[in-house]
């Protein structure tokens, strides 16, 4: 059977659907996507960054905190990837920002890892958003996700709650030998 073809008319009359439901990925959510991964990447860089900061001053109970943070965003960026290869996703992947972050006390690094887990936040929230807009509901029940598996936005309450703790530890009174002890202990548990 021939489907009848729309006559200018039918076009120019009937209003535009006021919403569609997005069963492909996005072009913008690809595209945010890909820009996440990167950022996951540079902070998996910079935590090791981090991790052999520490490890040249002999404090490697600091070292194994920061290698087991980088760990956690090679994890991320893992994630998002297989979420990619899902949804049908061809990629390339990005270019990764080298690590120019200043630091010079190692109080820096700790406050320097409050403030990027915070954007990182703000980089996922702003995923969510782009979810909600395009109405992608399976981006955004695989962004919600709790439990095991890939979780982006439950992980940030974790990621910013450690690197909090560790930056309320690194700022008492106190031999580093003791706080490095502690942090990791935090960590751990
Ligand atoms: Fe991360």
């Amino acid at each position: 059977m021939k489907l009848k073809q729309k006559s200018e008319e039918d076009v120019s009359t009937k209003e535009e659907p006021t919403s569609k439901f997005n069963v492909d990925l996005s072009e913008n959510m690809i595209n945010l996507l890909i820009k996440q991964i990167s950022h996951e990447l540079h902070n998996y860089t910079l935590y090791k960054t981090f991790a052999n900061y520490f490890g040249s001053e002999g404090l490697n109970l600091l070292k194994e905190y920061y290698l087991g943070r980088a760990d956690e965003e090679l994890l991320h960026h893992n994630w998002i990837v297989d979420y990619l290869d899902e949804r049908g996703v061809f990629f390339k992947y990005p270019a990764v920002p080298e690590v120019n972050e200043e630091f010079t006390e190692y109080i820096d690094v700790f406050e320097l890892t409050v403030a990027v887990e915070e954007e990182t936040t703000k980089m996922i929230y702003e995923i969510v958003d782009l979810a909600n807009k395009d109405r992608d509901y399976l981006a955004l029940s695989w962004l919600m996700q709790n439990g095991n598996g890939a979780k982006l936005v439950q992980e940030q309450t974790e990621e910013l709650a450690i690197s909090n703790l560790a930056l309320s530890i690194a700022s008492q009174d106190g031999s580093w030998l003791e706080k490095e002890r502690a942090i990791l202990k935090a960590h751990k548990s």
